[in-house]
């Protein structure tokens, strides 16, 4: 008999099919953002839920959830929105969706470097309201182009991004709970703590995961260790920085300039931000490519697939 899998999102019509063919599914047509309570309901007696990071499933949730549930497939690489803990102690195994999607956050973090190191958002206003003359000081911006380039977590990500920095001639600064190979650093300078690291950052990417340790990491002590003008970047989760401290910064110039994609409640984004000029903002475009997201949620179903065939799964995060 085919296992029975809960969907919470509307995927790409080729990821409905595949997982039609392998499991009975219930799927999200409409593609309603389900509240904990809708998810508790809608996966009664069911085997296992795809989930995607636009679902808190916290301890609280988990333990309402049916004894049948075995596994939530978490169809992303970040999986702060679900208690791995509370699923474990309920004997739910816990999967992501890794490396699938790391060339188009990498991208897209550039693109916030640049966006708000360039001006993008007042250039466009300019430009929409054609109300631009080109001059020698219009719309001037900091040029990232060898500039030192401090990543805040040197995972998949992290490295994708300092990669594509080094084509930029950026020198590369990083910070991670612990140093990288040779290998895996490929050059890059090695910061045993945030202090050393944003002392050192003209631009600063933040691609660190949200735990419980890196809440608020980005916050009004941490921001004071950065040289004036720094442009900040965050294509990881809103989660790690306090959004007031950050508002502060950008308007006394400590920090030059905003790219953010990810924000603290999405999809609310806090009021100040929208009133800012030297913020360059996106709405969780990360992983938004027809590619990356047709491998994320395969990634997720193969994570399924095996776990129901008694393999362990290879993204098993708990
Ligand atoms: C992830 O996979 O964690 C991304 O943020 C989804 O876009």
């Amino acid at each position: 008999m085919k296992k029975k899998i809960f969907v919470t999102r509307k995927l790409l019509k080729e990821n409905e099919e595949k997982l039609q063919s392998l499991f009975e599914v219930t799927l999200n047509k409409d593609d309603k953002i389900f509240t904990p309570q809708e998810i508790i309901d809608g996966s009664k007696n069911y085997d296992g839920i795809l989930s995607s990071v636009t679902d808190p499933i916290n301890a609280d949730t988990i333990s309402k959830f049916s004894n049948s549930i075995k596994i939530i497939a978490n169809g992303a690489v970040g999986f702060g929105n679900i208690d791995i803990q509370a699923a474990k102690a309920k004997g739910i195994t816990v999967t992501n969706t890794p490396d699938v999607l790391t060339d188009a956050t990498a991208d897209i973090q550039i693109l916030l470097l640049l966006g708000a190191s360039r001006r993008a958002y007042e250039g466009r206003i300019a430009a929409e309201t054609q109300n631009w003359k080109w001059s020698f000081d219009f719309l001037l911006g900091k040029q990232m182009s060898n500039k030192r380039l401090g990543i805040l977590g040197m995972g998949r990500i992290g490295r994708a991004v300092a990669k594509r920095a080094k084509a930029f001639g950026m020198e590369i600064h990083y910070h991670n709970r612990s140093k990288l190979s040779s290998d895996l650093e490929d050059g890059a300078i090695y910061h045993k703590d945030i202090k050393s690291l944003f002392e050192k950052s003209e631009f600063l990417s933040i691609n660190c995961p949200a735990t419980l340790e890196t809440k608020n990491l980005i916050n009004k002590e941490t921001l004071s260790y950065l040289e004036e003008n720094t442009v900040i970047g965050n294509a990881a989760r809103g989660d790690v920085v306090d959004d007031d401290a950050m508002v502060e910064a950008l308007k006394n110039g400590k920090v030059f300039a905003y790219g953010l994609d990810v924000y603290n409640g999405e999809p609310k984004i806090h009021p100040e931000y929208l009133k800012l000029k030297n913020i360059f903002l996106l709405p969780h475009l990360g992983s938004a490519t027809k590619r990356t997201r047709w491998d994320m949620a395969y990634r997720a179903t193969k994570n399924l697939e095996d776990f129901f065939s008694g393999k362990k799964p290879q993204d098993q995060v708990n």
